[in-house]
């Protein structure tokens, strides 16, 4: 069975879905088809509010689990607030809850979750088809925490890698985001066009040139024509829309001085008009916030753009009075808001949300598959896939497997790192403990190479007599969103606060997009190898291309290996020439330091953002199988 959701049909056309639907709002009261728009986050609403507010969706801020966040405590707490909102009254009609979480590469908020290489690493590979499995196991293991939508997939096109979510994104070409774009969602959805048995709600965001901010400043203006945003930043939604995506997120971003969220050419008359877009829209964390100093103005302008649901996290109690206030005084035409309930009850229809049971009673909740060996093998394929080799001087790479290997580097033995940000806290975290299953690089290492050792201390008394190489596993700490901004150290606001840590400003990761200025311990163990004429294999953990241009002339051999995720024995499987290299660069790889007014948002290369690597650069080591 695989539903689709479509602009409402003509009479001629109109489908039992379309009766159903029309017949529920016609029922429904103003606060009914307000509290259906209004998604609070889990933290702030309980599910007796739930029920008393009508809401129709809540979400999980990155990081913001329930118990031991198991798939067992997911489940229970969705039942939860599934049950509110089913439980009919005099007051209350029931329509099912829809929870949504940044399943962004695999379901990285619960523990013992498969967790993907981020994007910036899927697009390395160029393998759609590989994506899609991507999307059906992601899909899988949502399901199984008894969640149904996940916002995902990021269609962003990151045009400057200062962008603290370069990582998010496929590539800068849009035509490689583009052909993912329909792909991972059919993975996600399980569906040729729509939604099947197995399938999540996707989300493609952020609408639109959240990508192409100048400086790749996170939330910031995005200053190309009409021509450059469509052929840059829209083409990607396309194919998404093509194959049936059945919601989108707008951007906290703007588009020439306009903020993205009040937009209405862009939502209403061309995602919608333009494009035939029938599913619903909903904002991004707080991003009603900057239209107006009057909160209730502000839900106006973003209900009269075309937002459909409203991602209010703290706030959403504000909002419901505040719309219901501009409703009443005729500042949104009731027309409007039933438009938006309409479409956000015709994707619940589509994915069956009506005729499932609750999350407890459904065979895809708490599922045996979840974190699998079986699931575990996808995400190390694409590990494997994703690696980018920039350097291999004297064909030092592959490694012998009985060769003596010194493993040293901050980032050699830590699958937090590894995995990046949205991974068990919003912003990732350091460390083994978290990330339950999978390998760090160090393990994958270990596996395939008896004689390797591990030394956390950067190797200093190592000697060419006793190491016949070195593998430095070296780059950037965890971030997510602003936090990962490189820019001049002013505070950012951050789109998705952490709950916990509440509103405020936050700092970006550095000013520089030189490594060993962020990370100079970094240069210093290879340096410091290379001395002793240990030959040094550079592996750069990173969400983006930095200036690298020390550590790579210290290197003999220098590899891109993005944000793994979880299984970073894919590593040591390439290392060791079990599989080739596959991957090639998604992104040009920067020479040096851009400058203001260097981005390449515009659409063009800016003057001094040269390319030591162009977009497509990938070494291979020899005839060595491709697995
Ligand atoms: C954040 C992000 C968005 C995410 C949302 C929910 O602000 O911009 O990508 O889906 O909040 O966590």
């Amino acid at each position: 069975m695989t539903a689709t959701v479509r602009p409402k049909a003509g009479a001629a056309g109109v489908s039992q879905t379309n009766v159903r639907v029309d017949a529920l709002v016609a029922r429904m009261t103003l606060d009914q088809k307000i509290g259906q728009m209004t998604q609070p986050e889990r933290i702030h609403v309980s599910p007796a509010e739930v029920k008393a507010f009508h809401i129709g969706s809540v979400l999980s801020g990155g990081g913001s689990c329930p118990g031991r966040s198991r798939p067992a405590d997911w489940v229970a707490m969705n039942d939860a607030y599934w049950a509110a909102s089913m439980e009919e009254d005099e007051d209350h009609l029931a329509i099912p809850l829809l929870y949504g979480v940044d399943a962004i590469h695999g379901n990285g908020n619960v523990r013992g979750a498969t967790i993907f290489p981020h994007n910036i690493g899927l697009g390395a590979m160029r393998d759609p088809d590989l994506i899609e499995r991507i999307g059906r196991v992601t899909s899988r293991e949502v399901l199984a925490a008894g969640v149904e939508w996940t916002f995902a997939p990021t269609l962003a096109v990151s045009r400057d890698a200062r962008w603290g979510r370069t990582y998010e994104s496929y590539s800068e070409d849009p035509r490689i985001v583009a052909g993912y774009a329909s792909r991972i969602v059919r993975g996600l959805q399980d569906g040729r066009m729509g939604v099947g048995p197995n399938g999540v709600v996707a989300c493609a965001k952020h609408w639109v040139g959240d990508g192409g901010t100048e400086a790749g400043v996170d939330q910031g203006d995005t200053v190309v024509g009409e021509e450059d945003l469509r052929r840059l930043h829209i083409a990607p939604y396309r194919p998404a829309l093509e194959a049936g995506v059945l919601t989108v997120m707008v951007s906290l971003s703007s588009w020439k001085g306009a903020k993205c969220h009040a937009h209405r050419y862009l939502i209403q008359d061309v995602l919608k008009g333009e494009m035939g877009f029938g599913g619903f829209v909903v904002s991004d964390w707080n991003g009603i916030d900057p239209l107006a100093d009057d909160y209730s103005k502000a839900a106006a302008m973003a209900a009269n753009a075309g937002i459909d649901m409203f991602m209010v996290p703290e706030t959403w109690k504000s909002f419901i009075s505040g719309l219901r206030t501009q409703v009443e005084r005729g500042a949104v035409p009731i027309e409007r808001i039933d438009d938006a309930v309409g479409r956000i009850l015709r994707v619940k229809s589509a994915i069956g949300l009506f005729d499932r049971p609750r999350p407890w009673a459904r065979r895809a909740s708490n599922d045996v598959e979840f974190g699998s060996a079986e699931h575990r093998e996808v995400a190390r394929e694409a590990v494997r896939k994703s690696l980018v080799l920039l350097k291999n001087r004297r064909g030092i790479l592959p490694l012998q497997r009985d060769a003596r290997i010194l493993v040293t580097g901050r980032n050699a033995h830590d699958r937090g790192r590894q995995c990046g940000g949205f991974t068990v806290e919003w912003q990732g975290v350091s460390g083994n403990d978290a990330i339950e299953g999978g390998t760090s690089i160090w393990e994958g290492i270990r596996e395939v190479a008896p004689r390797a050792v591990l030394c956390e201390k950067g190797g200093a008394d190592a000697t060419r007599e006793h190491f016949d190489a070195a593998i430095v596993v070296i780059g950037e700490k965890p971030y997510a969103e602003g936090l990962g901004d490189i820019r001049e150290p002013a505070p950012v606001r951050a789109g998705a606060i952490q709950p916990a840590a509440g509103p405020g400003v936050l700092e970006p990761y550095g000013d520089t997009l030189e490594l060993a200025t962020l990370h100079p311990e970094d240069l210093g163990t290879i340096r410091a190898l290379a001395a002793r004429d240990i030959p040094v294999v550079t592996v750069l953990i990173s969400g983006r291309p930095l200036v690298v241009n020390a550590e790579l002339s210290e290197s003999s051999a220098f590899v891109a290996a993005w944000l793994p995720g979880s299984e970073g024995a894919g590593v040591a499987d390439v290392l060791f020439g079990d599989c080739e290299f596959h991957g090639r660069l998604p992104v040009s790889w920067p020479a040096d330091m851009p400058g203001d007014g260097d981005s390449r948002s515009n659409g063009t290369r800016g003057t001094r953002a040269r390319a030591l690597f162009p977009l497509g650069y990938g070494l291979r080591m020899g005839s060595l199988r491709r697995c």
